[in-house]
């Protein structure tokens, strides 16, 4: 199985961006966890990150048969694009947004997401927990999905 993590805006200052709201931890020191725990269950990771929205929309444009799902941060574009939230509309594959804090309890532009209606699921405010957390529902989900596409299939051949 293979998950792609789509990192947005500003999240490669994790560790020196507030980190008061994001905590102490870089993007490096995540997905290298990250990376750990899905080996260990034996799912491939692909990561990117971009500050750009169009290069954001490119990468996940390429994940259409390429990878089984999608974890995605977009950052501050959560609140603004609707090109990416189109994108995870288009590609249709299981996508968990994660929020590394909790977009509900901050200010009030930030508790919209235009990008969620597009995605399966949301996890907001565990911090960089999240992601993992994020992994564990994906992982579910794409074998849910997996597991339904076989049955199918023996059904087919009877
Ligand atoms: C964020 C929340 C966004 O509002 C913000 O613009 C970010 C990070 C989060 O992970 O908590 O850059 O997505």
């Amino acid at each position: 199985m293979k998950i792609a993590v789509i990192q947005g805006p500003n999240l490669n200052m994790l560790g020196v961006r507030e980190r008061n709201i994001y905590g102490a931890m870089s993007l490096e020191q995540i997905h290298e966890q990250l990376k750990a725990s899905a080996s260990q269950n034996g799912v491939e990771l692909e990561f990117f990150q971009s500050n750009l929205e169009g290069e954001i929309v490119d990468r996940i444009q390429e994940c259409l048969g390429t990878v089984d799902g999608i974890i995605i941060n977009p950052a501050a574009y959560t609140h603004t694009s609707i090109a990416i939230k189109d994108a995870l509309s288009a590609v249709a594959l299981p996508t968990v947004e994660v929020h590394i804090s909790n977009i509900y309890k901050r200010e009030e532009f930030r508790q919209k997401s235009i990008t969620a209606g597009s995605s399966t699921g949301v996890i907001t405010g565990f911090g960089p927990f999240g992601y993992h957390l994020g992994l564990i529902a994906l992982t579910q989900i794409i074998n849910e999905i997996k597991a339904i596409e076989e049955a199918q299939k023996q059904q087919q051949a009877k």
